[in-house]
């Protein structure tokens, strides 16, 4: 248990952790197991208070999220030989993050990826987002949930320590309809897994696609392009080239898109294809094999070195894999690692691109009477 000056135990997991610094042993409590230890992280650019919270399960695999952003800052588990190692790449503090960031850890929101122009019609009315990626809306806008403050508090939860996210996004934030009020808990389980849990609520018809931009390395160090991925889809989304859906559902068979048996993803990175143009490498969205709804395994990734497996279940209908291609060394990271081209992978569990544009894509239309509910879950094991 950390000692820092900074830092007081706290004996109850069931307080609210917004204002409190310290440390909760859950074992102590009868059922809960794993460590919550909550440590300042610095200002907002709004002059609130930030908190680290780092959940530390019985294994000693460790996560960190902080409640601005809902930013993974690190996510340290075991290679074949026991060694942890920080495999998401971001900043050791918050300026560096409020500065300039590509969503290293980014909790994604109101609506993850593209809308083309900016513009959708919904119950036909027409909505004008900011455009901040070429002629698109990207990832909700200016100032998305990637840079809210979020109200976090422990939970008590029996598969490890859990933290919970609170945010209301006023009706008219950033352009979208509705007063939408998100909740995402995060639990680092007893088998290594991170697990995120979105839920939001609106007052009016809404469009709404959650999703987690954590940039991954399981080596912890160089390229990822001998990372073997498996992809369970049978076709993809191609795109134009400002990277929005053309509306075709593609078969994978015989292109560079073709997953569905494990491949380095420097395997075919660099051949001639206008998708790997358009997207400078992986940038797509997979259509992945399975039922509206269902928890099921979208992606598996290995490293060979380290031996880490990297396992992706949602409850979503597409997975986003990004190569970090903008990646381009401009962005100094933790432990001073410049962070070069395809230096790592994001893997985005969320509804197509440009939903809202698409009616015969998957619905993300969120009405008062719903719920909307998604379940990502990162899996480390070895092999
Ligand atoms: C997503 C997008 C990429 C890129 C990154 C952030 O993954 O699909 O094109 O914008 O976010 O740099």
């Amino acid at each position: 248990m950390q000692t820092n000056s900074q830092w007081l135990t706290i004996l109850s997991v069931s307080l609210g952790a917004a204002a409190l610094v310290g440390c909760a042993d859950l074992s102590k409590s009868t059922q809960k197991r794993g460590q919550i230890i909550v440590r300042p992280f610095g200002l907002a650019p709004d002059g609130s208070d930030v908190n680290l919270y780092t959940l530390r399960n019985v294994k000693g695999a460790e996560v960190g999220i902080c409640n601005y952003g809902g930013l993974v800052i690190f996510l340290k588990v075991p290679d074949r030989s026991g060694k942890l190692a920080d495999v998401v790449l971001g900043y050791d503090n918050l300026p560096d993050y409020i500065r300039d960031t590509p969503y290293f850890g980014a909790l994604i929101g109101r609506y993850g990826n593209r809308i083309a122009k900016g513009k959708f019609t919904l119950d036909g009315k027409e909505y004008t987002l900011a455009v901040n990626n070429g002629p698109n809306a990207l990832h909700g806008g200016l100032k998305g949930f990637d840079k809210v403050v979020w109200e976090a508090r422990f939970l008590a939860s029996l598969e490890g320590p859990s933290l919970e996210l609170l945010y209301v996004s006023k009706d008219g934030e950033e352009g979208y309809p509705g007063t939408l009020s998100v909740k995402a808990v995060y639990t680092l389980t007893d088998d290594n897994a991170l697990k995120l849990e979105y839920t939001a609520t609106t007052d009016k018809d809404t469009v709404v696609n959650l999703t987690h931009h954590s940039y991954f390395n399981l080596a912890g160090r160089g390229d990822i392009l001998n990372h073997q991925v498996m992809l369970p889809a049978d076709k993809f989304t191609p795109v134009d080239s400002t990277l929005i859906p053309t509306g075709e559902l593609k078969p994978v068979d015989g292109t560079p898109f073709d997953f569905r048996t494990p491949t380095a993803i420097g395997a075919r990175i660099g051949q001639e294809d206008e998708q790997l143009k358009f997207g400078g490498g992986y940038d797509h969205n997979w259509v992945i094999n399975k039922q509206t709804g269902q928890l099921t395994r979208m992606a598996r990734v290995y490293e060979p070195t380290s031996g880490r497996v990297m396992e992706v279940w949602s409850t979503e209908p597409g997975l986003q894999f990004y190569s970090g291609n903008f990646l381009d060394g401009k962005n100094t990271g933790k432990g001073g690692w410049v962070y070069k081209f395809r230096n790592g992978f994001c893997m985005e569990p969320q509804h197509y691109p440009d939903s809202p544009n698409h009616p015969d894509f998957p619905s993300v239309v969120l009405k008062p009477a719903q719920t909307y509910r998604n379940t990502i879950i990162y899996k480390f094991s070895v092999q």
